[in-house]
């Protein structure tokens, strides 16, 4: 069976809770779905993530769809996107151009579906966002003028490589939004929140059936303190340094 035609058997199309705007592929027991697929692997296998719109992905597609200019006419990038709903989002809020990343196969099948489901044309890729050394930007996150995570900082080896990626875009003047209902990993010192809603959650792989979740803003990295330049007097007078370069005292 092919991810499009495994994702075709396991799910349906249903609105998502806090964005009904959007439907997306959803799995009516998630944690079945996961023992299947053990089963039949016979390896242990990640949980199906794609088979539910998860908490941080439904508030920042709620702050997208209330205020589109977060995204309108821009190179939006949705990094993770599970079943899709972010990029999706983005593209109904009119972005100029929506790519949406997620290293599990089964979840691209489930966001080209989720295109489809919504009539938006997305860029779907199966990239490992994470699998490029330090510092070097994955090309798949090339030109992007808006990047959106949703859900994502849930295990501590992903939090600890996630934030300096999320930095470097935000170094190259990317505009980096982030949902999370508080997960254990969210770098909280380097982000700001800009938005809050209450999101209902199914799929069993809450423990609650609503979460409280922050859409937050990445901080702009803090600027080393500006050395005072301090005349030097012992120097030669202004206008006639050594090197020919005039010193202007500030
Ligand atoms: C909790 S789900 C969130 C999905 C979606 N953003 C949402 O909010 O509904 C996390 C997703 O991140 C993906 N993921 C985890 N690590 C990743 C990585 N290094 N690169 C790309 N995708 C990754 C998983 O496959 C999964 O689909």
């Amino acid at each position: 069976m092919t991810p499009d035609e495994l994702v075709r058997a396991e799910a349906a199309p249903a609105p998502v809770p806090l964005v009904p705007e959007v439907v997306l592929p959803v799995v009516a027991d998630v944690m079945a779905l996961w023992e299947r697929t053990e089963e039949r692997a016979g390896t242990p296998q990640p949980p199906p993530f794609w088979g539910s719109p998860w908490a941080g992905g439904q508030a920042l597609a709620r702050s997208v769809l209330d205020d589109p200019r977060l995204v309108a006419g821009r190179r939006v990038v949705d990094v993770a996107c599970g079943s899709g709903l972010v990029a999706v989002a983005a593209a109904l809020a009119g972005a100029a151009d929506v790519r949406a990343l997620d290293l599990d196969p089964l979840a691209a099948a489930a966001a080209r579906w989720s295109a489809a489901l919504n009539g938006v044309v997305l860029d779907v890729r199966v990239v490992d966002v994470l699998e490029g050394a330090a510092g070097v930007l994955p090309a798949a996150l090339a030109g992007a003028e808006v990047v959106l995570v949703g859900d994502l900082f849930y295990e501590r080896a992903t939090a600890e490589r996630l934030l300096p990626l999320l930095r470097l875009l935000a170094g190259r003047g990317a505009a980096v939004l982030v949902g999370d209902p508080g997960r254990a990993h969210l770098p909280v010192a380097a982000l700001e929140e800009v938005a809050r809603h209450e999101v209902p959650v199914a799929g069993g792989l809450e423990d609650r059936a609503v979460r409280s979740t922050a859409v937050l803003r990445l901080r702009p990295p803090v600027e080393p303190p500006v050395e005072p330049q301090v005349p030097d007097l012992g120097a030669q007078p202004s206008g006639s340094s050594s090197s020919g370069v005039r010193q202007v005292p500030r």
